[in-house]
């Protein structure tokens, strides 16, 4: 159901088309991020057992400018996967501008609907094997009917990609927002309002939350689209990790990852071990809620979700026949970064995340090319000396590891 704020949003989009791209940028790199990348489409959605080979449909549901759209149209072209991305969203101009972006990059596997996502249930489109819906769903009147007309086109089997905002690293946002209510009346055009937020934002005191916020920078660097969406946006609203589970578990689906793993487990905040048996007594959702609690630093749930009755079973990472692949970073380039002490450090938002791997990681991880098999590299190793338990031992503590972090997945069959 639509209403009066829902009408702001739509003219805030077509005023502002989020997030702000120029087309031209599009011969200089490919934006990737999650949801909605290839990799871990093929893994957390549909465990590495979907073979390649069958087409893929996907839908894109408040595709913006078009991020996801073109990530995983260029992946699947690049890959020579067929299939389609559905791109849908309310907005003209951001349509524009996606459309703009596939041009420069000759993607020709885009399908364009302009429309509504609440128009989903008896549009005739679908069903798609993956639904992607990244911060669109907390703008809306009321975010779990727009679950349920994604999940009306969702074929059986398939899973979902979301992102939600969470509350605790946007700390700041909602009192801007408070006070540019009552500077920058909703009923005001976006133009004179997105004025009053500049102006506020010159003058901001130093006391004022969001200028203490590192962990959010679309007000400085996303431009006007940027500022406006994140003070301005007539309507958001942040999720818990509790809240967004109850959401997903009133529609019927349960969580296939938190992304990344490691942002949700609480035993790496807590190295005291006695609160680490408190932890690793505690259910998964609690230990979950517990990390975002505790780190205070989580501004976005971004989940893989897949219908509670119909889970994908996931691939065995132990499997001879398993085909380990990584995402942006190469193999020799995650082993590159494994310091001699044996950790990997990651920084996610400012929390440092030392994690250790086993010594033959390094050589495990340089073998790893998205085509050699578990048992192929078994092989190469054992060829230089490494006996099977040993490479067994070394390849489940790296595999885990990795994929906690979401660096190291299984490619599809
Ligand atoms: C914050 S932007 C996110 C864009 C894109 N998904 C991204 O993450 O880069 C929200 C988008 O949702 C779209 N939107 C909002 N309500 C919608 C609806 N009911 N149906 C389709 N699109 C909608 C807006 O037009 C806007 O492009």
């Amino acid at each position: 159901m639509s209403d009066a704020t829902d009408a702001r949003l739509a003219a805030q989009y077509e005023a502002y088309p989020y997030p702000r791209r120029d087309p031209r940028d599009e011969a200089k790199r490919l934006i990737v991020g999650s949801p909605g990348h290839l990799r871990e489409v093929d893994y957390w959605v549909f465990g590495a057992q979907r073979p390649a080979s069958r087409p893929l449909h996907a839908l894109i549901a408040g595709g913006g400018t078009g991020d996801a759209t073109i990530m995983l149209a260029q992946q699947m072209a690049r890959e020579g996967r067929a299939g389609t991305v559905t791109w849908l969203d309310r907005s003209a101009a951001a349509l524009k501008i996606a459309q703009a972006r596939a041009a420069a990059r000759g993607l020709t596997n885009i399908v364009w609907q302009q429309r509504s996502l609440l128009e989903l249930p008896g549009s005739g489109l679908g069903p798609f094997d993956y639904i992607d819906c990244c911060g669109v769903l907390h703008h809306l009147p009321d975010p779990a009917e727009g679950l349920r007309a994604l999940l009306s086109v969702l074929a059986p089997g398939g899973g979902l990609g979301l992102m939600v905002y969470a509350p605790h690293g946007r700390t700041g946002v909602y009192m801007l927002q408070d006070a540019l209510r009552t500077l920058a009346p909703a009923d005001e055009t976006p133009t004179a309002r997105l004025d009053v937020a500049k102006r506020v934002m010159r003058h901001l005191p130093e006391t004022a939350w969001l200028r203490r916020n590192g962990f959010l920078d679309d007000h400085v660097n996303g431009g006007d689209a940027g500022l406006y969406d994140l003070l301005l946006n007539p309507r958001d609203r942040a999720f818990t990790v509790r809240e967004l589970h109850a959401m997903l578990a009133g529609e019927g689906l349960a969580v296939t990852c938190w992304v990344e793993p490691v942002r949700y487990d609480p035993v790496l905040l807590l190295p005291d071990p006695r609160l680490r048996a408190r932890v690793e007594a505690l259910p998964p959702l609690d230990r979950a809620a517990l990390a975002e609690a505790l780190a205070g630093n989580v501004s976005a749930h971004i989940v893989y979700c897949a219908r509670a009755d119909q889970p994908a079973e996931r691939a065995d990472f132990m499997a001879e026949d398993a085909v380990p692949v990584t995402r942006e970073l190469s193999g020799a380039e995650i082993a590159g970064g494994i310091q001699p002490d044996g950790t990997i450090t990651l920084v996610l938002d400012g929390l440092r995340v030392p994690l250790a791997l086993p010594a033959l990681a390094p050589a495990i991880l340089r073998l790893v090319d998205g085509r050699r098999s578990v048992r192929e590299i078994a092989a190469a190793l054992a060829e230089r000396g490494t006996g099977a338990e040993a490479f067994a031992r070394a390849w489940r503590a790296t595999f885990t590891t990795l994929e906690r972090i979401n660096r190291l997945l299984l490619a599809a069959r």
